[in-house]
């Protein structure tokens, strides 16, 4: 049997927020202890070609991944990557949602990401059936997906889309015709009314999109973006209880029952669920990452500060000082560019360890010196300017005597990848031959000065070489490819 995904590549990556060491953190935050992430068992519906799986099963040797899916040359080609890397751990099966057995409650991580709303209703409630089925007692599931209101408007592009490439056969003609008709009608929609506005700031955001994505994503068979309720009643009929989204500001004005909070009570009688379905309603939203645990034991989502006890923060954070920083403040830059500033001495010296720690994480502890201090650092969590995991990554801004890059992005390079997965968990993009070649010789055998002898070879520039090989090893210590 084969399907759509064999007919043209899907740009599968490193889903960075759908680590077992991130959602770890997130059910022991909402009241529930999960299993460690260097002893546990995960199993990821619709893994393509694994390389999520892989980049995890790079640093837990002893937990156990298997990835299933129906694309066949996505599964070959994941094997061969994962024998390149040398990874004992992960098993890619080439099998139906609806048809995947295994023993009982036996996976502490169950992740389906990117696959909820592109399949049909039997399909999806075969995922929410497996996830009921093999979630381990203090297992943590994790569904993705497009959803309502917010990807109402998608479907008017995807009407549209799916019309004008309808006369195709060939996935390369489809595309064509999509791409044509988006490029028309986002020149030709009204600028000056809002519907049409939307749709045009759509089909200019879809033109940029790689062609796998394109094909999958907009003109694929099934798109069924779901409402959060929806999702979450589906989940409680196969005995799952909703823990909190990936993205945990969704529930930020619950979780310190803020004024919006409040404001809400009439309509949400305040009820967490209801909560949440109301501000997908006031955002538009269009994406969730919905984390389920088996149903039973009654959920006590109290945001209490003893709960990141052994947990461990990272943050990328630059102090900076220019005119618009006010005397007696301390202003740092974070990752995407938004800017933090603080009055408060304690948190600023906070903010620095970590920024100065970047990329390495540090026990939440160790940072959260008082009351106050401890807040902020929930809130900068939460607000999506830190991460907290339940074990840190093995990396450091220190490359150390003899560099060792991650296996999987080095069999990554050597495979002709552009873009490579890192300790941290995220993709990182390694242009040109160089480059990879550089990653390979980052296998713990070499000190730097050898580097510098083998790059220089090629060059015959010594002084050139040394530069760039300390100059590229830094950036990729700071990108979390090297072993701290
Ligand atoms: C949009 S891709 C997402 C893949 C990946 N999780 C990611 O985030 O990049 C959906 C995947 O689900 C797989 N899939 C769809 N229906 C399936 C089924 N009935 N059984 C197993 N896999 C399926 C496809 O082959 C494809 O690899």
């Amino acid at each position: 049997m084969s399907n759509a995904y064999d007919a043209m590549d899907y740009p599968y990556a490193v889903r960075s927020s759908t680590h077992p060491a991130l959602l770890g953190a997130l059910s022991q935050l909402v009241g529930r202890p999960p299993a460690p992430f260097r002893d546990c068992r995960v199993l990821e519906i619709g893994a393509g070609d694994g390389v999520n799986l892989a980049s995890m099963a790079t640093t837990a040797p002893d937990s156990e991944f298997v990835g299933i899916d129906l694309s066949e040359h996505a599964i070959a080609r994941g094997r061969v990557l994962i024998a390149e890397a040398g990874l004992a751990n992960v098993r890619l099966d080439y099998v139906d949602i609806r048809a995947f057995e295994a023993p009982e409650q036996s996976f502490d991580y169950i992740i389906a990401h990117g696959v909820y709303a592109w399949v049909p209703e039997e399909v999806r409630d075969a995922i929410l059936k497996l996830c009921g089925r093999y979630l381990s007692p203090r297992g943590v599931a994790m569904v993705s997906y497009n959803a309502l209101p917010g990807c109402r408007l998608r479907q008017a592009m995807r009407d549209m889309l799916i019309y004008s490439s309808a006369g195709f056969s060939f996935p390369e003609q489809k595309l064509a015709a999509a791409r044509h008709a988006a490029a028309f009608h986002a020149e030709h929609w009204a600028k000056n009314e809002a519907f049409s506005a939307a749709l045009a700031a759509e089909a200019r955001d879809l033109l940029e999109r790689p062609d796998g994505l394109l094909f999958h994503d907009e003109l694929g068979e099934f798109y069924e973006p779901q409402l959060f309720s929806q999702v979450a009643a589906a989940a409680r009929a196969h005995g799952l209880d909703y823990l909190c989204d990936a993205d945990l500001s969704l529930a930020a004005g619950a979780l310190w029952e803020d004024e919006f909070w409040t404001q809400s009570l009439p309509l949400t009688g305040g009820d967490f669920l209801a909560y949440e379905q109301f501000r997908d309603f006031v955002e538009t939203r269009f994406f969730r990452r919905s984390l389920f645990c088996r149903a039973g034991a009654p959920l006590d989502r109290r945001f209490l500060p003893e709960r990141a006890r052994g947990l461990f923060l990272d943050a990328r954070l630059e102090p900076f000082a220019d005119t618009t920083v006010q005397a007696g403040e301390f202003a740092f830059k974070t990752a995407r560019g938004g800017e933090i500033s603080t009055r408060d001495p304690a948190f600023a010296a906070a903010l620095q360890r970590l920024g100065e720690a970047f990329p390495a994480a540090l026990p939440f502890e160790a940072l959260a010196t008082d009351a106050v201090v401890t807040d902020a650092l929930m809130r900068l969590f939460v607000m999506g300017m830190a991460r907290l995991t339940t074990e840190p990554p093995p990396v450091g801004r220190d490359y150390g005597e003899k560099p060792f890059a991650s296996p999987l992005a080095r069999a990554q390079a050597r495979l002709g990848a552009h873009a490579v997965a890192t300790y941290r968990h995220t993709n990182v993009g390694i242009s040109g031959e160089e480059a990879r070649r550089f990653l390979q010789l980052l296998d713990g055998t070499r000190t730097v000065a050898e580097m510098v002898q083998e790059m220089a070879g090629s060059t015959g520039r010594p002084d050139e070489a040394s530069a760039s090989v300390v100059e590229g090893l830094k950036k990729f210590a700071a990108w979390g490819l090297t072993r701290g």
